[in-house]
C-alpha cells in the first residue's frame, strides 16, 4: 500500500495545530476503509492536561460522523514549522485506536523528515492489548 498521499496529508495538518506550550506539531490523517480521510491535529490547553492529540482528534471528528472501520493512520509530528521527525503515537493514543479494531490490524503510518514513512501494525505497537472483546 503506497501511503504517500496519506503522509502528506498527516504533515498538513500540522499547520493547524495549536501549540502554544509544547511547540510541538502534530498532524494525524486517518483513512476509513471506505476510503475516506479524516485529518486531526493536537490541540492544547493553558490547563495543560486538557490538551488533546492529533491522533484523538482525528478519531474524533471519524467516529462523531459515524465512522468506525478504519484502514491506517497517518501522523507527523515534530518541532512546528520544522520537518516531522519520527512522531509516534503516545500510549493513550495507541489504546484509543485499538477500541477501533475489528478484523484487520490498523496500519500506523509513522511520517520521516522527507516524508517517507514506515509503516507499523497497531498491535506490534500495542501487543497484549486491553479492548472491547475483554468486557464480553
Ligand atoms: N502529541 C500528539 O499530538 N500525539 C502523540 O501521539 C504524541 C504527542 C502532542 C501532544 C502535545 O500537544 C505535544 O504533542 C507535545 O507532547
Amino acid at each position: 500500500m503506497d501511503y504517500s498521499e496519506l503522509s502528506r496529508q498527516a504533515d498538513e495538518a500540522r499547520r493547524h495545530s495549536y501549540c502554544l506550550y509544547s511547540g510541538y506539531s502534530v498532524g494525524a490523517a486517518l483513512l476509513t476503509r471506505s476510503g475516506k480521510v479524516y485529518t486531526g491535529c493536537n490541540i492544547e490547553n493553558a490547563s495543560y492536561p486538557a490538551g488533546i492529540c492529533a491522533e484523538r482528534t482525528a478519531y474524533a471528528k471519524a467516529v462523531s460522523e459515524g465512522e468506525r472501520e478504519f484502514a491506517a493512520i497517518a501522523i507527523a509530528g515534530g518541532p512546528k514549522g520544522g520537518k516531522p521527525a519520527d512522531a509516534y503515537p503516545c500510549g493513550v493514543c495507541r489504546q484509543f485506536m485499538n477500541e477501533f479494531v475489528s478484523g484487520d490490524d490498523l496500519d500506523v503510518v509513522i511520517v520521516h523528515k522527507e516524508l517517507d514513512y514506515t509503516v507499523h501494525k497497531l498491535s506490534a505497537l500495542l501487543p497484549c492489548s486491553f479492548g472491547p472483546g475483554n468486557l464480553n
